[in-house]
């Protein structure tokens, strides 16, 4: 990216203090990761199912990296309160419209952090029976981890400090930026301006 088009964002630019992963490196991964799923699921038609909202930049772009037959679709979660959240206890509020069970699954994730929610939603599905279920994450935070789980595909590994773009948020804000950036410290400090 150049200089200029990281200006062109603006008033999000200017909360960001650095680029840690470029659009042209994210494309780059996303592009390997869809052409490894490609080859793994020949014939196979898999089925790939994200979680709102932040996998829906990650999705769309994986799945134009996939060059064989494949469908997707989408669940959502909440948590019934941040206490539960680190509990692991979400709750479905959007289900899949698409029946997995006999099919060749591929989760996939914009991030996994502790896995709580990874982990919660495998359940869920592996309780289906579908022939296959395989994890896909963009980013991964594995200083985070507090549940050991097994990812097929992953694209990069994060900082435990704050960063936004590409689908991650802070406060629903900053997602639709095309790189990874890390997010100023007086932007998200308790009393900060915020955006
Ligand atoms: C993010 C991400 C995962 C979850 C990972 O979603 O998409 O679903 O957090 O965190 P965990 O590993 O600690 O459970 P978030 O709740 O931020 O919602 P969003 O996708 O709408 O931003």
């Amino acid at each position: 990216m150049k200089p200029q088009d990281f200006q062109s964002y603006g008033l999000l630019a200017q909360d960001i203090s650095e680029i840690l992963y470029t659009t042209e490196t994210i494309q780059q991964r996303v592009f390997e990761l869809g052409s490894a799923i490609s080859r793994d699921y020949e014939n196979k038609n898999p089925l790939l199912v994200g979680v709102l909202k932040g996998v829906v930049f990650f999705m769309a772009d994986l799945l134009r990296a996939i060059n064989i037959p494949v469908e997707v679709d989408f669940i959502a979660v909440s948590s019934y309160s941040p206490e539960s959240r680190e509990q692991g206890l979400v709750r479905m509020v959007k289900d899949l419209e698409i029946p997995i069970a006999g099919r060749h699954i591929i989760f996939v994730e914009d991030v996994i952090d502790t896995g709580l929610t990874l982990n919660y939603i495998l359940r869920n599905l592996q309780a289906r029976q579908p022939a296959s279920l395989q994890v896909c994450t963009l980013f991964d935070k594995p200083d985070h981890r507090l549940i050991d789980l097994d990812i097929k595909y992953k694209g990069f590994d994060l900082p435990g400090y704050f960063v936004v773009g590409y689908g991650l948020d802070f406060k629903e804000k900053y997602r639709n930026l095309p790189f990874v950036g890390v997010l100023k410290a007086d932007v998200f400090k308790p009393g900060s301006r915020g955006i």
